[in-house]
């Protein structure tokens, strides 16, 4: 089947439900990323969609929907309640939250995200702010050496900021989220000065591009990962980034205010 942005997004839709497990593990809010976040988000009764564990939740949260019960099941229990439903269809009135939060999760729902952010708008009376990958990124050495196919796989599903824009409506601002080098949390793009911390099967387990990959293909390029790491190879030609604090490996704040 041809890569549309629908039959991508429709046949990863229960990812979650399988590679769940563990994922408060390798997944823990870094808080450089969590001020961001909630500088961005500012006061007022906050929805996160796409909650997954509750990472990077701001006290204001009032309700977290989920699509998949094994994520839900991993929020810590002094968490705000959760609902388990799907973005596309939110059980919440009109203007009922003052913000909403998608951290790292519309790549993942159907339609390239446009029924999902076409209902956070409706829920939202007054701030909607994603962390999204921007597809108009450069891919970084992970995905351009090693993992072409994880970007075949993502161009089709991850909007582009201006598709974003014209699906939210409102007033849109986008701004690079540099990753920290010792970033805490364990996402895709978290590692790029750490290398060696992708050959770990278990922080791969937690990266939903990776459980999308073919087996093979996936141990052919963590092989030439681990050679280029042995031989010198990949630090000589990814020298410039050694002495670099933090990256623009695609992350974007976006952030929608309806007033
Ligand atoms: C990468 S995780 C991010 C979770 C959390 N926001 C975080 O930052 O740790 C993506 C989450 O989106 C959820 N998800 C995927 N499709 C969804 C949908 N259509 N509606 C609601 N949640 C969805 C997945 O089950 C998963 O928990």
């Amino acid at each position: 089947m041809p890569p549309t942005p629908s039959n991508f997004a429709l046949r990863w839709v229960a990812l979650y439900d399988d590679i769940g497990e563990g994922y408060a593990k390798t997944r823990q809010p870094d808080p450089r990323i969590e001020r961001v976040l909630w500088d961005a988000l500012g006061e007022g009764s906050c929805v996160n969609v796409g909650a997954g564990a509750g990472s990077y939740e701001p006290r204001s949260t009032r309700l977290a929907i989920e699509r998949s019960p094994l994520m839900a099941s991993q929020r810590r229990a002094d968490a705000a309640p959760v609902v388990i439903a799907s973005a596309e269809a939110l059980p919440l009135a009109d203007n009922s939250f003052e913000t909403a939060l998608a951290v790292l999760t519309i790549h993942h729902w159907p339609e390239r995200a446009r029924t999902g952010l076409r209902e956070l708008c409706r829920v939202t009376r007054g701030r909607v702010v994603l962390l999204t990958w921007d597809p108009e990124a450069v891919p970084f050495w992970l995905t351009r050496d090693y993992f072409p196919e994880i970007v075949e796989i993502d161009l089709p599903i991850f909007p582009t900021i201006s598709e974003l824009g014209a699906e939210l409506g409102g007033s849109v601002t986008s701004e690079p989220l540099p990753i920290p080098h010792d970033c805490v949390d364990g996402f895709l793009g978290a590692f790029w000065r750490r290398p060696a911390v992708y050959l770990d099967p278990a922080i791969r387990n937690g990266i939903s591009s990776f459980c999308k990959l073919p087996a093979e293909t996936v141990e052919r390029g963590i092989e030439r990962l681990r050679e280029d790491l042995a031989s010198g190879a990949w630090e000589t030609r990814n020298a410039d980034l050694l002495n670099v604090d933090a990256l623009d490996v695609g992350y974007r704040v976006v952030r929608v205010d309806y007033r």
